[in-house]
């Protein structure tokens, strides 16, 4: 059946695809040469937007490849999903060695647009420096009665999930696909990595369902994983215990993983949080990380399958009066001694942040430290913590930082790592993730995963051409002046310093300084009448500045050398501590919360301004999301300065209203 490009259903956002951005690629006389199914999928998207601009597309040369203007030839000697694209004799031509590098060369061709077609180049190699560019979706089957359909979803439903049920809304999935593809994410895990009952028959009697999903992924190039409980042979049925060393239990995944492969062939492998947060894991019988990941790699192997171990183990239920548990700490003091032990297709997914997806955190300890270990470096694109997708906070510049740090020196993060993971921020909501200006979270994850060496100003500008194809720079300049400085803006009228936290316990959404002062999930600023923040230093605090390489750990260890966004990160500091940058703490608190806030002003009046630039329901969305912004970011600004005023009795230097 030839493969037809999906319909979107009515009132669905076309997100970074709207037909305007195929204009260039479907005015032109096109040629595809090649077979096997995603040059099928290749075939069928210029057919699309030939059938739109009035170009043609042809599968067989007539008279050689000089009559096109664009040709799609498979030709031995390229990497699986690598493609080259040059320009000569008036032709464009995309090369691979299969339709996986096509699709990829045709998304790239779409981004160049009319570029694409003028002058003459020499054909340029694209590579993704990443291998693993994957998605987590957090997504429950049943309806969870605190976390619901999808945990930390801020958008709406589930596109896979409903009520306990597959959905079956094939077309919306492949739409999903497809706007993946076209960024670059060649992996998504279906369902949340806490496997609760229901989700854990996903393994086993209810595997179909996740077939189905699987074959509208694979329309575009995309593997399909599970999040798979590690006790699932005792809660399905299975052996009565799940100790990994045990033979009957190592029988059963064998047998599990195998039925999963006659369903799903090219099926990626398993993620899985073990002993983490309440989830079951080896440590209940005395085995380690690795016994309970190589296992699972085990029952894998044979299928080139990968297990995806997440790092994310901490002691959740701590005593605040307890000052040497550090949850920072947590994930190297459980992870770094087992380098080396992992097998070869276990990859070890650490959060970029040792804490919990913070709007502000150093790099993880862990990444760097493992270097026998395969790693996946996981980051939030679903808005937890940085707003909920009720604010404009566009990460693309915090993940770049992350991306371009380097532990050791050297090598930087975004080339240690195997894999990069996003916990996605999509899903039934008609503009797919919320808040519209989100899509732009989900887009430059995609780019940053292909290539994070690159600017996240360019992938911005990119994803503004393709979602506004012919703006007037109006609104490109209102675009790029709403998001360019909005992570920024959300860290000013929030937690400040990199001390995190201070949200509302459970929901994260809005301020609560002492929220989790005193709850047993760990303690964050230590706030009292003298200073605030964590003394994470060798000399005098937890230690957890040592457990990098010596030149991170000598810069963070002295608050004369620890930049200032993690100064209360690493210390705890007097209020009137001059900070690297001229102020005082104090003074510091006060003025960036009374920044950010303007800053949320100023942006939504330039919001206002693009009124008529844009469908109308889009602006009136955003319109809408900036009131709420603006009135949360008040309320931060006023709490946090409120709070700190009172603890130390200093008062502003600019006199402005603190309550
Ligand atoms: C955060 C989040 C949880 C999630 C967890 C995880 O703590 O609040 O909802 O389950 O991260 O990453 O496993």
């Amino acid at each position: 059946m030839p493969f037809t490009v999906p319909v979107l259903p009515e009132g669905v956002d076309p997100a970074w695809l709207p037909p305007g951005a195929f204009r260039a690629v479907g005015s032109r006389r096109t040629l595809i040469q090649g077979s096997g199914p995603l040059v099928e999928t290749v075939h069928g998207e210029a057919a699309w937007a030939c059938a739109r601009f009035g170009g043609g597309v042809d599968r067989a040369a007539g008279s050689g490849t000089s009559a096109y203007d664009l040709v799609f030839r498979v030709e031995q000697g390229y990497r699986d999903e690598e493609f080259a694209c040059g320009r000569s004799g008036g032709t464009t031509v995309v090369t691979a060695s299969g339709g996986r590098g096509l699709l990829y060369g045709l998304f790239h061709v779409v981004r160049l647009g009319e570029d694409a077609f003028h002058g003459e180049r020499p054909a340029e190699v694209h590579r993704p420096a990443v291998a693993l560019r994957m998605l987590d979706h957090w997504d429950n089957v049943a309806v969870h009665p605190v976390m619901g359909q999808v945990e930390r979803g801020y958008a709406g439903g589930s596109l896979f999930w409903r009520d306990g049920r597959a959905r079956g809304e094939s077309e919306r999935v492949r739409a999903y696909a497809r706007l993946l593809a076209a960024c670059g994410i060649n992996a998504v895990a279906v369902n949340n990595v806490n496997v609760h009952e229901t989700e854990a028959h996903l393994l086993t009697d209810r595997i179909g369902d996740v077939a189905a999903l699987a074959e509208q992924f694979r329309a575009y190039g995309i593997r399909t994983h599970l999040s798979v409980t590690f006790a699932a042979p005792v809660v399905l049925g299975g052996p009565a215990t799940a100790d990994p060393l045990d033979a009957g239990v190592r029988g059963w995944w064998a047998e599990a993983t195998a039925r999963v492969y006659e369903s799903i062939p090219d099926f990626g492998g398993y993620v899985v949080k073990a002993d983490s947060e309440g989830q079951p894991g080896p440590f209940a019988y005395g085995r380690s990380h690795a016994d309970g990941a190589n296992m699972l790699a085990a029952a894998l192997e044979p299928y080139g399958g990968t297990v995806h171990w997440r790092a994310f183990v901490y002691d959740h239920r701590q005593d605040w009066r307890d000052r040497s548990t550090d949850r920072a700490r947590a994930a190297y003091d459980h992870f770094a001694p087992l380098d080396g032990e992992f097998a070869a297709n276990a990859v070890l997914q650490v959060k970029h942040g040792p804490m919990d997806f913070q709007v502000r955190e150093p790099v993880s300890p862990v990444i760097g430290a493992m270097p026998r270990t395969r790693l996946a470096v996981e980051f939030q694109a679903t808005q937890e913590y940085t707003g909920q997708q009720r604010h404009v906070c566009w990460l693309g510049p915090m993940w770049s930082e992350v991306l371009r740090f380097r532990p050791d020196a050297e090598t930087a993060v975004g080339a240690l790592a195997d894999g990069l993971v996003a916990v996605s921020n999509a899903g039934d909501d008609p503009y797919w993730t919320g808040h519209p200006l989100a899509q732009a979270n989900l887009y430059t994850f995609g780019r940053l995963a292909w290539d994070p060496g690159a600017g996240p100003g360019d992938v911005l500008r990119e994803w503004i051409g393709l979602t506004h194809p012919d703006a007037p720079e109006r609104l490109v300049d209102g675009l790029h002046a709403v998001l360019d400085g909005s992570w920024r803006t959300y860290e000013k009228y929030t937690a400040p310093l990199g001390v995190g936290f201070m949200v509302q316990p459970g929901h994260h959404y809005g301020p609560s300084v002492d929220g989790y002062e005193y709850s047993p999930w760990g303690t964050y600023h230590f706030a009292d009448r003298d200073g605030v923040g964590v003394d994470r230093s060798a000399a005098t605090g937890t230690g957890y500045a040592a457990q990098y390489a010596k030149v991170w750990a000598e810069v963070y260890e002295s608050p004369d050398t620890c930049p200032d966004e993690l100064a209360l990160f690493f210390h705890h500091l007097p209020y009137g501590h001059v900070l690297r940058g001229g102020s005082t703490l104090i003074q510091h608190i006060y003025d960036t919360r009374f920044e950010g806030v303007a800053e949320v002003e100023a942006a939504r009046e330039v919001w206002g301004s693009l009124a008529g630039l844009m469908e109308p329901a889009r602006h009136a969305r955003v319109a809408e999301l900036y009131e709420e912004q603006l009135r949360s970011a008040r309320e931060w600004r006023d709490q946090v300065n409120s709070y700190f005023f009172r603890k130390s009795g200093v008062p502003d230097a600019r006199g402005r209203r603190i309550y």
